[in-house]
Order: structure tokens, then sequence, then C-alpha cells
């Protein structure tokens, strides 16, 4: 199989990996990738927004499965134009992308198929909002309707944060969803679907704020790691009956079938697993923690889940933890500098069970330069979360960066309450 991968993140690198790892592979490309996507695949420059150019390159090229790994061109209907043309895609349509694009369409579709989901109300008027909050009181989740790259989202702990929230977020934005606190544990679930059948895709636990012990403001996420312990397998069941399988029977129903990689955000709480919000793609850094745990090929699954042949699939995970660090350029979430040296690579993945993904770097003269605000991951798997972490933040270590930072903490809390562990 010719397989194209759209993206140029950490996760895409991840995906290339495992598909480089296929034994159904023909050519890789990644497009626009990066220079880890470039060691394993060749990369070209196409434009994601550009549509026509990436149908182009996949005719000519033969290209005979698209996996898409950020949700923009999911939303802005991608795998609906490659179908026009009778290439396959990984990903859902544009209809169904919705379910990320829009969180007002999200929280009406769960209202409808009865998912469990936080309390909430639509506006399209911030005086309104404002009255509601003053109504409801504080804490309160203010969030803007569209994609908003993890800046949509203000949890509020006062009124006047929700005030000063509802007129950042509807000047960007228009719409707003306003809704209740939930309580819990967060957790990434995903579930691989073909617009009919889902099946579990294990889980992970993301670190979204910048800095040690959950302090800072929200990034894409600074670390990762796989199984959380808070999901047994009684749980994916639940989390599969009660929020995945009325999805996607709800998404069929409406006549815009799911297809791809369903990410469920989760909160669980004292009721159980309710859903914060939807994905339409994997997670950044989760795939990095999820794919190192696949034990089965990727490439034919996704194909399974582009072509509707999920049914009877079970896709196996290795019991091994899986445990992803992020190396951020100093600055981020905010203005980052770019172009300092990174040495330290190859040393860092000749520690056992690690792998080195690129996100935002390039290369400059033979060396390999920062160029974004998330720039590696670096992912180990071990028999168990302490010994994942053991090697991560060993390899982590090996990496000569002045330029950059990290969290000290990933998985910190999880590996506190495992057996036999004195950390
Ligand atoms: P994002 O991934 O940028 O949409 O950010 C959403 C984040 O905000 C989630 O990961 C949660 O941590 C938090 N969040 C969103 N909705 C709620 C809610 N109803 N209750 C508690 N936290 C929430
Ligand atoms: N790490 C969270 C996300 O990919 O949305």
């Amino acid at each position: 199989m010719n397989v194209l991968i759209l993206g140029s993140g950490a996760r895409e690198h991840a995906l290339a990996r495992a598909c480089a790892n296929s034994t159904h592979i023909g050519d890789l490309v990644v497009a626009p990738g990066n220079p880890g996507c470039a060691m394993i695949a060749r990369t070209v420059p196409l434009d994601l927004e550009n549509h026509e150019q990436i149908s182009a390159f996949c005719r000519k090229e033969a290209i005979d499965l698209v996996i898409v790994g950020p949700e923009a061109p999911l939303v802005a209907g991608i795998v609906d134009f490659l179908a026009a043309i009778g290439v396959a895609c990984f990903g859902p349509r544009r209809a169904a992308a919705l379910l990320e694009g829009s969180k007002g369409f999200a929280k009406d579709f769960c209202r409808e198929f009865r998912i469990p989901t936080a309390e909430y109300r639509r506006f399209g008027d911030r005086s309104e909002a404002k009255a509601y909050v003053r109504d409801r009181g504080a804490p309160i989740v203010v969030k803007a309707d569209g994609l908003a790259a993890g800046k949509g989202v203000v949890v509020a702990r006062s009124l006047d944060e929700a005030y000063a929230a509802i007129d950042m977020l509807s000047s960007a934005n228009g719409d707003l969803v306003i809704e209740e606190v939930l309580e819990g544990e967060e957790v990434s679930f995903f579930a691989l679907c073909d617009g009919v059948a889902a099946v579990p895709f294990s889980s992970a636990r993301d670190h979204k704020r910048v800095g040690d012990g959950d302090v800072g403001p929200n990034t894409g996420g600074m670390g990762a790691y796989s199984p959380p312990s808070i999901i047994t397998p009684q749980l994916t069941e639940r989390v599969m009956r009660e929020i995945v399988a009325p999805t996607v029977r709800g998404m069929a129903e409406r006549g815009s079938p799911f297809r791809g990689i369903l990410f469920a955000g989760l909160m669980i709480g004292k009721e159980g697993p309710k859903l914060i919000e939807y994905n339409v793609r994997f997670g950044d850094p989760e795939a990095e923690v999820i794919l190192a745990r696949l034990a089965d090929d990727l490439l034919p699954l996704l194909e399974a889940s582009a072509k509707g042949s999920l049914e009877g699939v079970a896709p196996i995970f290795r019991p091994d933890a899986a445990l992803a660090i992020v190396m951020a350029a100093r600055g981020y979430p905010g203005v980052v500098v770019r172009g300092t040296a990174i040495r330290g690579i190859d040393e860092a993945e000749r520690v056992t069970g690690v792998s080195v993904f690129h996100a935002g770097t390039r290369s400059e003269g033979g060396e390999i330069v920062s160029d974004g605000g998330r720039v590696l991951t670096i992912t180990a798997l071990g028999r168990d979360l302490a010994e994942a972490r053991a090697r991560a933040y060993a390899a982590v270590d090996r990496i000569d960066w002045p330029g950059g930072f990290f969290r000290r903490d990933i998985a910190s809390r999880d590996i506190a309450q495992e057996p036999g562990t004195e950390r």
C-alpha cells in the first residue's frame, strides 16, 4: 500500500514509524512532515489547506490510503474531497468531523442520544451568556464553539473570570457553550470506528498544563502515559456502551457515519464516565504512547476503518506501559525562540525501549534545530510505568538542548500508586 500521512508533528512521526514497520507498506510519504519523518519516509511540502494539490499528488503517486493526522483538514472536508476522486482516507468526512469542529453540535448530539456529558447551554449573544453565568454561579466552563487550537476553553473559578472568558471567546469564535464543571480524573479514550462498528483502541493520560504539579497555562500536551490505572476492562466496556456505541449509532442514524479514530476526552467521576469533548483524530502526545503499545500491524486496522470492515477486529495492545515526555522550546505555550541547536537525539534513542519523535524541528547545516513550540517527544516502553518513566527520563537527560524544557513529573501520580514502587 502506498500511504500518504498528512501532518507535521510527533503524532505523525509516530504514525509514520508504525506504517514504516508494516508488512503491507509500499511507498510512504509524509506531507509536510519534519526531519524525523524524513529519516523513515519521503517528505513532500504539500499545503494541508490545498485539497486540489493533495488530490493531484495522490493521483500522480498512486496513493492507496491517506492518513490525516490533525483536525483542521478533517473539519475542512479533506476526506470528502479525496473520496470524490476515489482515494481512501483514514478519518471522518466533514459532517462527522463536526463532533470536534463544533462544540455546540457535539453537545446537542449528546443530548439527543443520551450520552453522559456536562449540563450546558448554547449562546449566540454575550449578554445572555453573562446573565446565565450570573444565575448559575462559578465555577463554570466557557467554551468557544469552533476549533481553537486548545485555546477555546476556560474553566472559570470566579464570575469575573467567566465574564472575561465570554468576552474573549465570543469575539474570537462566535457562538459559545457554557457548561457545568465536571469533577474527577481526565482520560483520553480511543476507539477505532468504521461508520458502524467501533473497537476500543486503548487509552492514555495527557498532561495539559505547562508546569510540574499541573500549574501554569494549558498546552497541547506536555506528556502522556498509557495505560492509565483508572481504566479497567469494566470501565472500558462501560465507556464503549454508554459513550462510544451511541455516538457511532447516532452519527449513522443522522446519515453522517463516523469513520476514523474517535478520541473521547472523558472525566471519570463518582457517577461514572462523562464526555468532556470529542476529538476526531489521534491525540498528541497520546498517539505516541498508544502506538508504542500496539502489538498489531497498524495499517490493516486503519484500512479497515476507512473501508468499513472493522467488524470482528480486536486490536491488541502489549501489557507494557509507555510514557512520553514532550520537550518544548522555552516560552511555550507563549512566544518561543526558534533555531536553537539540539544535540544528543541519537544517544537518547540508544536507551532501551526509547523512540524520539520530532515535532517542531528543522535541519540546518546538518544539525537539528528547534522550529516551533513542542519540539520533540521522547517515548519509552517498559514493563511498568516506573520502568518506562526511568527510561524516558534517562533518554531526555542525554539530549543537549539549552533552549528547551520539559516536565519532570509525567505519570508521577499513577506511579505512586503502582504496586512495588518506592518513588
Ligand atoms: P481543550 O482540549 O482545549 O478543549 O481543553 C479542554 C480542557 O478543559 C479539558 O481537557 C479539561 O481539562 C477542561 N474542561 C473542559 N470542559 C470541562 C468541564 N465541563 N469540566 C471540567 N473541566 C473541563
Ligand atoms: N493531547 C490532546 C490533544 O491532542 O488534543
